[in-house]
């Protein structure tokens, strides 16, 4: 088994990886699919994990400002929910901000990731948005 973190190159690998962040993170709540992408998808940086040829995760990041960056979208498969995936795709994420020279981590956590994110040092600064009404948000920073 090889693990591989890179963005996804070929069209079919394209569709996979927005397929499965609409799966995982707007299909449980009837959001229809497109619902899943926004308007900053080219200028952001992609990622996504594969095991051999098998998608398993994925996630965003933008540069909001300069060395100020922002993780979105962070979606593993279900049937690979809880076995480290996430954590290795999300710390290779975090490898990528420090060769950038990260100076400020963020991300708006649901309330049911505030433990994976925990996990990964991050900390609440404050409660921010409720996303179809019931998810809860959390705003939290990257400890150093
Ligand atoms: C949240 C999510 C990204 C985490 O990824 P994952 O692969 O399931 O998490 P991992 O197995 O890599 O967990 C890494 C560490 O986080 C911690 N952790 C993760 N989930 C936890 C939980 N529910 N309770 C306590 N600790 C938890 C653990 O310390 C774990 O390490 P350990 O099992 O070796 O102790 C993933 O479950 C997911 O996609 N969930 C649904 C979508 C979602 O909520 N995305 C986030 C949007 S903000």
């Amino acid at each position: 088994m090889e693990l591989t973190v890179r963005a996804p190159q070929t069209e079919s690998e394209w569709t996979a990886y927005y397929d499965l962040r609409y799966r995982v993170l707007r299909q449980p709540w009837g959001q229809s699919v497109g619902s899943e992408k926004d308007n900053n998808e080219e200028s952001a940086y992609h990622f996504a994990l594969y095991k051999d040829a098998t998608l398993i995760a994925v996630v965003r990041l933008d540069e909001k400002n300069q060395s100020e960056f922002q993780v979105r979208y962070m979606a593993v498969e279900p049937s690979y929910q809880g076995q480290g995936m996430g954590k290795v795709l999300f710390e290779y994420v975090m490898g990528f901000c420090a060769s950038k020279n990260a100076t400020e981590i963020i991300l708006h956590a649901r309330e049911i990731a505030l433990p994976f994110y925990r996990a990964m040092h991050f900390e609440i600064v404050e409660k921010s948005h409720l996303l179809f009404n019931e998810i809860q948000h959390y705003l939290m920073r990257k400890i150093d």
